[in-house]
């Protein structure tokens, strides 16, 4: 297991997702500008990691502050500076809200005590999703059959999270209980965190990792080498479409079409009880050379108009079912969602 996040010796340190797997290079930051745009460039990236990232952000301005600074002013300057770095994740906003409410609990008490509380309360969060990942990992192990070939898209683990994973929770929970497993592992163009970051966490536990191109997965579908989808999420709103990475969708089809079950593992912080469908959810696009170049390698035509929506939205009723710590639901998933909701 790799720390992606840790606070040490006063300041946020975490290791360099853009040079991973060819450099271990890991960075420090001290201040929330750095915080948000290590979030902006994907320095760190993956739903829960970025909410840590930012809770801790917010922990580092408010430490940053002398006496003579006005707290009120600066949380404020903060917390709007890091909910912009990054629509689509709803853990980046369930942590900043959580954040302010420890913030607005405390206002108007010493600048010693904010500090303590919210840097608690970051660590918090950080402590909180590790276990909250184990969980996913333990509820959603059972789903795995025996001998199973599972694919899988972006990167869902450690690298994304606390720790441990949310889909490659699943998988490494699998795994622990010696399932003879296979992970194929889509490359995930255009920034290939699947080929770079799922390919080497795995490596690195010793779990066996094919790696695909994104274009392939029909095809060895069709051919009867997949046995499963599980997938991690960045948000799911209350009739259980979900926003993940580029490319998820048509993995859903896919597997609807070969009569594969798709699987999302995600955290309640992940759910977005304010949205009654997927429709309102924001979809990130990103740069246009992400998509012109491969590792910084220009592969078209310089001026050749790009798209690059960052994300996409499964519809539920593809999704056969949703892996969570509090347990797994299944279709229909409003009023599974609903229920969900009540025991979080
Ligand atoms: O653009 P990224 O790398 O932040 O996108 C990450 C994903 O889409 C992950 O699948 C999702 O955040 C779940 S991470 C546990």
């Amino acid at each position: 297991m790799l720390p992606a996040i840790a606070w040490k010796n006063g300041a946020l340190v975490m290791v360099d997702q853009r040079r991973l797997p060819w450099k271990e290079e890991y960075l420090t930051l001290k201040t929330v500008e750095e915080v948000a745009r290590a979030i902006e460039d994907m320095v760190i990236r993956g739903a829960p990691a970025i909410g840590i990232a930012a809770a801790y952000g917010l922990a580092l301005g408010i430490l940053n502050l002398g006496p003579g600074d006005n707290a009120e002013r600066a949380f404020d300057k903060f917390y709007r500076r890091l909910w912009r770095t990054r629509p689509t994740a709803r853990n980046l906003f369930w942590a900043l809200e959580r954040m302010k409410r420890v913030y607005e609990e405390n206002r108007g008490r010493k600048l010693a005590e904010l500090k303590r509380v919210l840097l608690a309360e970051a660590r918090a969060i950080e402590k909180e999703d590790l276990e909250i990942n184990r969980k996913i990992g333990e509820n959603g192990a059972s789903l795995v059959p025996e001998g199973a070939t599972i694919l899988t898209h972006c990167n869902a683990g450690a690298l994304a999270t606390a720790g441990y994973g949310t889909a490659l929770g699943v998988i490494r929970s699998a795994f622990a209980r010696r399932k003879k497993i296979r992970v194929l592992a889509c490359e995930t163009r255009p920034f290939l965190q699947g080929a770079r970051l799922t390919v080497w966490e795995l490596t690195k536990d010793k779990i066996p990792v094919t790696l695909i191109t994104d274009n392939m997965a029909g095809w060895l579908m069709r051919r009867g080498e997949v046995g499963l989808v599980i997938v991690g999420a960045d948000r799911i709103a209350r009739n259980g479409d979900t926003a993940n990475k580029i490319g998820t969708y048509s993995l859903a089809v896919l597997a609807r079409q070969h009569r594969l079950p798709f699987y999302v593992a995600a955290p309640l912080s992940t759910f977005d009880f304010s949205l009654k469908s997927g429709q309102d959810i924001p979809i990130e696009e990103r740069r246009a050379e992400e998509v012109r170049r491969i590792g910084g390698q220009l592969i078209t035509v310089p001026e050749v108009p790009v798209k690059n929506p960052a994300f996409d939205v499964t519809p539920g009723r593809l999704i056969s079912a949703i892996i969570t710590e509090k347990g797994i639901i299944r279709p229909p998933f409003t009023p599974a969602i609903a229920k969900l909701k009540l025991r979080g």
